[in-house]
């Protein structure tokens, strides 16, 4: 009887030790565990660091179902802690965030101005499907919510689906969306408080292209999008502009390796700024059948001295070694 019990309790520590040592590293494409050991929920995400801590914003996802806006915390980028539900869906049907909506693509930033936490989300209504295409914004004085919730629109009248933020280093903000059922990609000033649009609103390509990530280097904006292929995944490509309005210029598909030329099985959601020029390219690897199940394929994103920027396909990685 003893020697079992031994037994046992050496099994669950070699169980324990293994979970441990995964955690050491980002394993793109696997399953990752948060530090209560349960899978981490948050897709078409974003990352914002705040005093030294990261967070990291993304869709809590049922089977299928939207369950509001997920947000968990690091400091190193490999363990997470859960935080909770940012924004939850609402209870009241006269809500356009009522149970039963989508919510898809949330990024968060910050306003030093208004002290806010700002929150943008491509929002679809209940029951209508893809139909609205309208974007919802929130806030929050506290970093992990909850967000209250605004209102949704269609900035400037446009159709607007998958999403990005964008703060430039004069503070202005920007709302980078697929519009015109995803031919079009555009991108908005925000108002200084970052709750609305201007009229600063322009077409960046006509190229059916969605899934933006925005990061600039010096002086060069860089946007990364996907094809309009539904959960399926497809090609990358790189657009670059010495101006957010543009010309966007075409600059290839940055990914190598294995599936590079379908973003590794993924679609990207996210550049995350780690130094002036190292960063890490965050993409989502959807499960149709099981949406909360998609994984992650987080990369570092590299760009040379010749503004030329480049993702390697790695098993497994650690950001302490950017
Ligand atoms: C592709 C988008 O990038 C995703 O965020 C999601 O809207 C799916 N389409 C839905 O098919």
């Amino acid at each position: 009887m003893r020697n079992r019990t031994s037994a046992f309790l050496l099994l669950i520590c070699i169980a324990a030790s293994t979970t441990f040592a995964q955690q050491q590293a980002i394993v793109p494409a696997q399953p990752w565990a948060d530090t209560d050991g349960v899978p981490i929920n948050a897709h078409g995400g974003g990352v914002i660091l705040q005093k030294g801590k990261y967070y990291w914003f993304g869709e809590k996802r049922g089977r299928s179902a939207s369950e509001g806006v997920s947000v968990y915390s690091s400091k190193d980028l490999v363990s997470w802690n859960n935080e909770g539900l940012a924004l939850a869906l609402r209870d009241n049907p006269n809500s356009d965030i009522t149970k039963g909506a989508i919510i898809e693509r949330p990024k968060v930033i910050y306003n030093p101005k208004t002290k806010k936490y700002v929150m943008w989300f491509h929002l679809e209504l209940k029951g209508q499907g893809y139909k609205a295409a309208r974007a919802g914004v929130a806030v929050s004085d506290a970093i992990t919510g909850p967000f209250q919730f605004i209102e949704s629109f269609r900035p400037n009248d446009n159709m607007s689906r998958d999403m990005t933020l964008f703060v430039d280093d004069d503070g202005s903000a920007y709302h980078l969306y697929s519009s015109n059922e995803n031919y079009d990609l555009r991108v908005a000033k925000l108002t200084d408080d970052f709750l609305r649009p201007t009229t600063q609103d322009s077409l960046l390509f006509s190229k059916h292209r969605e899934a933006p990530a925005i990061f600039k280097v010096g002086k060069q904006y860089y946007l990364i999008t996907s094809a309009c292929t539904g959960w399926a995944p497809n090609k990358a490509s790189l657009h670059k502009a010495n101006s957010i309005f543009g010309p966007w210029e075409y600059a290839g598909d940055p990914l190598h390796g294995p599936l590079a030329e379908i973003t590794y099985g993924g679609q990207s959601t996210f550049v995350l700024p780690i130094t002036q020029n190292k960063f890490v390219f965050m993409a989502d690897k959807w499960n149709p059948q099981d949406l909360k199940n998609s994984t992650y394929i987080w990369l570092p994103l590299q760009v040379n001295a010749e503004g030329e920027v480049a993702v390697h396909w790695k098993e497994k990685w650690s950001p302490a070694d950017l």
